[in-house]
């Protein structure tokens, strides 16, 4: 293992809590914090325990909280039985919660929809009955390929209410993309609509259900589900194909949630490793909604009056724990977007935030940069144009907010007096691990400050020591948290390998370099591993290449992030072709070329921004990819390394020149 860490921001600016929120808050001042942080030190278990049984509705107890003896595959409750749904819905009913808002729809054309806890319940129960009625039942799995919707909220509860494990799929991602992970999961039921509306546009999503479920090995899927959102024209396969109302249509409404043991799956999400393909990240149901809701009582601090809007699209882990699950757990309103933060102007986020009286706000860095910049070309749309006063957190996740991003929100969104939380989490962890706590932690621009209570969070070396403040290493947790993921779905040596390196004395590794500064905040520094950031969405380096490989042109292929002023990192592609090196006009179509057919196979957010060609790729006398150096010549500079244990020191040349 090695650590490239580039650099480590300097930040001396400090922001305090403010009075308001320290008076208020659900953890009040440094001394609360501390008092939660020594009891979970003191006895993890009873703390774990404690939070569980106070927070959860289990219809069965557990005895035990944590079961190590298949370390590190963690079992949490395990032998107490719940159920997720019935944990955000059901809870509600028989209080004046039922008829509070639990989803304000915002449609892309500005349509709203409100929908209360009460009316929630039964299009879940309806719709759960409805999938209970095909023979669907507890274990197996449904793919979820939905656009950002009430039905898409729907269509995880109702899983999570009949213990159907689900796993959604972006819908930004490809036929094949979807194809790979319905084979990998092993769906037997799959959920999408006709078409998804973003922008103004209508895009379709029917479609690439059904070529993907040409593509072979997907037997097993006997139903596709189809919400009808805009009525647009689709194939159908009669026997197969079930429009969601049809499914729905004279269902009771209610629907007896099923009891499901703490370690039951809730849900495989696919994430991108540093090698092979895209790994099934398995969640489960105690564990995983105890920290859900926790974290939105602790970091955003959740309270009843609260309107709470978090970005995110359920395509992402950001969407299952901080939409899908802990609003409706923690009882609080929240906005639910189906659009884009540009159309149909870029003051959309703020004029939303204006209309539906938005408190708490949680979006990604990007969002922020690219609003930052469009905000100085359209003055009129600049956040101070706006009502923002219902706002009193801000939040921001997925990828490092810079100093610059952070003062802007800060400033310009919060009005500088809402706390900027900026939370560090994965896919893997669940829930936030590192983050401020609004009526707690002193702010620092650009750092997920100190971890949350219960969890261990450290900066280790390559054995696994602890590190001196100041000097960089692995992030870690010498600790198992309840919301961790169990396995990787059919792949648990991939899981002990990828997150628990034996050198590394049992720790969950979390495949980022971080700091520690004097007063113990963590700064992360970026992954250690071949995984990129672009705007926020995780791609792994050799899930590129393995796309450029696959085009008939190309005969090699090695991807890197470079620095993105928006998109924090963008992909730069260097394409040994299979012919002799292109040039101008044909180059510029070839890269085209090869950028459709990225987007193609994985996704638009896949396309690389940079694509360069070459005669070969730098190369060790071994043969090894120097990656090193790819990164310097992507960012444009000159290489000042030693270049002596290069086969072919020209080629760096070659390979600096954009097409
Ligand atoms: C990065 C998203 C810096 C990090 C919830 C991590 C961050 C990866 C932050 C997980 C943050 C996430 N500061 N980096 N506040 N939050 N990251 O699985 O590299 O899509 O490992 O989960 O995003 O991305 P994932």
């Amino acid at each position: 293992m090695t650590t490239e860490i580039e650099s480590v921001l300097v930040e001396n600016r400090v922001f305090p809590p403010f009075a308001n929120l320290v008076k208020d808050a659900n953890i009040s001042g440094m001394e609360g914090y501390r008092a939660l942080c020594d009891e979970a030190e003191r006895s993890p278990l009873e703390f774990w325990g404690r939070l569980a049984r106070e927070n959860l509705v289990w219809d069965k107890p557990f005895a035990t909280v944590l079961d190590e003896s298949q370390a590190p595959f963690y079992k949490w409750f395990a032998d107490g039985e719940m159920n997720v749904s019935a944990n955000c819905l059901d809870r509600h009913l028989n209080t004046p919660t039922a008829n509070k808002t639990a989803i304000i729809f915002e449609a892309d054309d500005g349509q709203v929809e409100h929908v209360s806890y009460k009316q929630l319940h039964a299009r879940v129960c309806e719709f759960a009955n409805g999938i209970k009625a095909l023979g669907y039942k507890a274990g197996q799995r449904a793919v979820i390929y939905m656009p950002m919707s009430v039905e898409a909220v729907v269509a995880m509860q109702a899983c999570a209410r009949l213990g159907i494990i689900h796993s959604v799929v972006f819908g930004g991602f490809s036929s094949k993309s979807l194809h790979e992970r319905i084979v990998d999961v092993g769906a037997v039921l799959v959920i999408t609509a006709d078409e998804q509306v973003r922008g103004g546009k209508k895009i379709p999503l029917k479609p690439a259900v059904d070529e993907a479920l040409t593509m072979g090995s997907c037997e097993a899927v006997s139903h596709v589900i189809v919400y009808r959102r805009t009525g647009g024209k689709v194939a159908w396969q009669e026997g197969r194909d079930l429009w969601m109302h049809d499914v729905t249509a004279k269902q009771p409404s209610t629907c007896a949630p099923v009891s499901l043991s703490g370690e039951h799956p809730l849900f495989i999400l696919y994430t991108s490793g540093s090698t092979g393909k895209p790994k099934g990240v398995q969640h489960a149901t105690a564990g995983f909604l105890l920290w859900s809701l926790l974290t939105m009582k602790w970091t955003f601090d959740a309270k009843d009056s609260d309107v709470y809007w978090c970005t995110a699209d359920v395509g992402w882990v950001t969407g299952h724990t901080y939409v899908a699950y802990g609003p409706l757990a923690a009882g609080v309103t929240q906005v639910v977007f189906e659009g884009t933060p540009t159309y149909p102007d870029v003051g959309r986020f703020w004029d939303m935030i204006e209309r539906h009286k938005v408190s708490v706000f949680y979006t990604a860095p990007t969002a922020i940069r690219s609003l930052t910049k469009a905000a100085e070309a359209a003055p009129q749309f600049h956040p101070r144009e706006y009502d923002l006063s219902s706002l009193r957190i801000l939040g921001s996740v997925g990828e490092p907010i810079n100093p610059e991003a952070w003062m802007w929100y800060y400033t310009h969104v919060g009005r500088e007096h809402c706390p900027v939380l900026d939370t560090w989490w994965q896919t893997e962890t669940g829930a936030h691990m590192i983050s401020p706590l609004p009526g707690v932690t002193p702010l620092k621009p650009g750092s997920c400050t100190l971890p949350l209570p219960g969890i261990a969070a450290a900066v280790v070396d390559e054995a696994g020591d602890d590190v001196e403040r100041g000097t960089g290493g692995f992030l870690v947790m010498k600790r198992p948290w309840p919301a961790m993921v169990r396995t990787i779905w059919g792949d648990p040596e991939r899981f002990k390998k990828s997150y628990f390196p034996p050198e590394l004395k049992g720790y969950y590794l979390a495949g980022d370099g971080a700091q520690r500064d004097t007063d113990g905040y963590f700064w992360i520094m970026g992954r250690i591993d071949d995984v990129l950031n672009v705007s926020g969405h995780r791609l792994g380096t050799m899930e590129v290449e393995s796309a450029l490989v696959s085009h008939e042109l190309v005969a090699e292929a090695a991807v890197v992030g470079r620095p993105d002023a928006t998109t924090g990192e963008a992909i730069v592609a260097f394409v040994v072709l299979k012919r002799s090196l292109p040039e101008g006009a044909e180059a510029k179509a070839i890269a085209k070329q090869l950028r459709d057919w990225v987007s193609k196979e994985i996704g638009p957010i896949a396309k690389p921004k940079d694509i360069r060609f070459g005669e070969n790729l730098p190369k060790t006398r071994s043969g090894k990819i120097m990656r090193r150096l790819l990164r310097v010549v992507a960012k444009g500079e000159k290489v000042t390394q030693d270049v002596s244990t290069l086969e072919n020191p020209q080629i760096l040349d070659q390979l600096s020149q954009s097409v």
